[in-house]
């Protein structure tokens, strides 16, 4: 037909495989039928196609799926080759399947029809992880730790407390994501190639037909912005992003011997048969790095086209399809990990004092009882330079240094014992979001609320 010799005239040479997008378009192969069949099923109910030249081209689609992409015949990408073989089984009439279209709203179609269900699922690793995270917490609502800054101990916390940090953020990531999934679910079939077309189409009819939310309304935009792309790629690596500190976290905790990883979750060594490595979480870690590749390249991509159509834009859509796939799979195997592993309860809490990292404790009681916040935190900064085991001694000798005065004239020692005491230390931080096991409680059902929501 003369389609298929214009088509040779003009893609048949060195550069090919070059233009050709068919292998990469095996991710939207089931989309783009989906999407020929809404447009043939408008085209025939606005009496623009006949309805048994319609009827003849939805057989034929069959037909192509049961084939499946494999058994497509050649074609620059994925609309052509199924045009082409929709046309070898019905003759000429099956040309009529590209009236009112372009290649450019179908390819935008096709993606945001795919990557719908892709971000879905990408959501649904989200709310695991957070149902992960939040039996964590719930069991180890009580259970104490020590908590960082800048790697060193710096107040005891609870594991709750901990799980619930990052529960919190992962909240976001679903957020974000939704968010993200809400343009995507907009269609810009009829678009055509960017400006619209003289036939009498119903662009809400296909939209519908394709579970789109709405339409795209602008037919330029439609067919050539991929700003959704991009955003769902931000969102995937910001998600990746959360995972990895998640990853490094738990990474160190085993490392110290605070957490053991299920051997599901981890790796051996083929030389030293000693060793077990959480390599799995090493992995999510990495993920980030790809992630935020994806969204550099995507960007570059995208950035300074011109309106309307470039065949860029080709280009661009890998780097989402490789966002989505690493930053799913990342956060299903981080939520497997954390849900296995064995939390050590006495090694935690031993080393939740480690460090006298219950000196901010002992300055607040110090300043409850009436000393400006300053001096009390230069009472403990003198008691926390001395080299011993024996916290309480220190304070009491750094009080009658700097204070002239005994400890007991400002406090019960009593009152400083318990505040050494790292469960009680940590009981006493009962504000709003903070590691107490009460308050662990609350932001536990907060999160139990928001992932019923989602
Ligand atoms: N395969 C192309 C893509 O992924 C769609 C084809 C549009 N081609 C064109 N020359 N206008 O973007």
């Amino acid at each position: 037909s003369e389609g298929v010799v214009r088509r040779d005239r003009f893609s048949g040479g060195p550069a090919r495989s070059f233009l050709s997008s068919l292998e990469a378009d095996a991710r939207i192969f089931e989309a783009d039928l989906e999407v020929d069949r809404a447009h043939v099923v408008m085209l025939a109910e606005c009496e623009i196609v006949e309805s048994d030249v319609a009827g003849k081209i939805l057989t034929a689609l069959d037909a192509i799926e049961v084939e499946g992409h494999e058994n497509l015949p050649d074609g620059e990408d994925v609309h052509e080759a199924i045009e082409t073989a929709v046309i070898e089984q019905i003759g000429p009439d099956g040309g009529k399947m590209h009236t009112a279209r372009s290649r450019n709203d179908e390819v935008a179609t096709c993606i945001r029809y795919r990557l719908r269900e892709d971000v879905l699922s990408a959501i649904e690793t989200t709310l695991a992880l957070r149902e992960a995270l939040l039996e964590v917490a719930d069991e180890h609502a009580e259970t104490t730790m020590p908590g960082y800054t800048h790697l060193q101990p710096a107040q005891p916390i609870t594991v709750g407390h901990w799980a619930l940090s990052y529960e919190n953020a992962v909240r976001r990531d679903t957020a974000r994501l939704l968010d993200a999934y809400g343009r995507i679910n907009q269609s810009p079939l009829g678009g055509a190639a960017f400006a619209g077309t003289t036939f009498d189409i119903d662009r809400e009819r296909t939209a519908d037909l394709l579970g789109f939310d709405s339409v795209l309304e602008n037919s330029m935009d439609a067919s050539s912005s991929r700003d959704f792309l991009l955003e769902t790629t931000q969102a995937l690596s910001t998600l990746a992003t959360t995972l990895s500190g998640l990853a490094e976290d738990v990474i160190i905790f085993a490392n110290r011997g605070f957490v053991d990883l299920s051997d599901d979750y981890s790796s051996t060594s083929s030389i030293m048969p000693q060793k077990k490595n959480p390599d799995t979480l090493e992995l999510v870690r990495a993920v980030a790095g790809d992630a935020a590749g994806e969204v550099q390249g995507l960007t570059t991509t995208l950035k300074g086209l011109p309106r309307a159509y470039n065949r860029d834009l080709q280009r661009a859509t890998p780097h989402a399809w490789e966002a989505v796939d690493a930053v799913r799979e990342a956060t299903e195997v981080a939520a497997g990990a954390v849900s296995t592993a064995d939390w050590n309860e006495a090694e935690l809490a031993d080393e939740a004092g480690a460090g006298f990292s219950t000196a901010t404790g002992v300055a607040d009681l110090l300043a409850e009882n009436g000393l400006p916040f300053r001096t009390a935190h230069e009472v403990v900064a003198r008691a926390a330079e001395v080299d011993t085991d024996d916290e309480f001694e220190a304070i009491e000798a750094a009080a009658a240094e700097v204070l002239g005065e005994p400890l007991e004239s400002y406090v019960d020692p009593a009152a400083v014992e318990a505040a050494l005491d790292p469960a009680e230390s940590v009981a006493s931080r009962d504000s709003q979001g903070g590691p107490a096991p009460s308050a662990v409680r609350d932001q536990l059902e907060s999160g139990r609320q928001a992932l019923k929501v989602d």
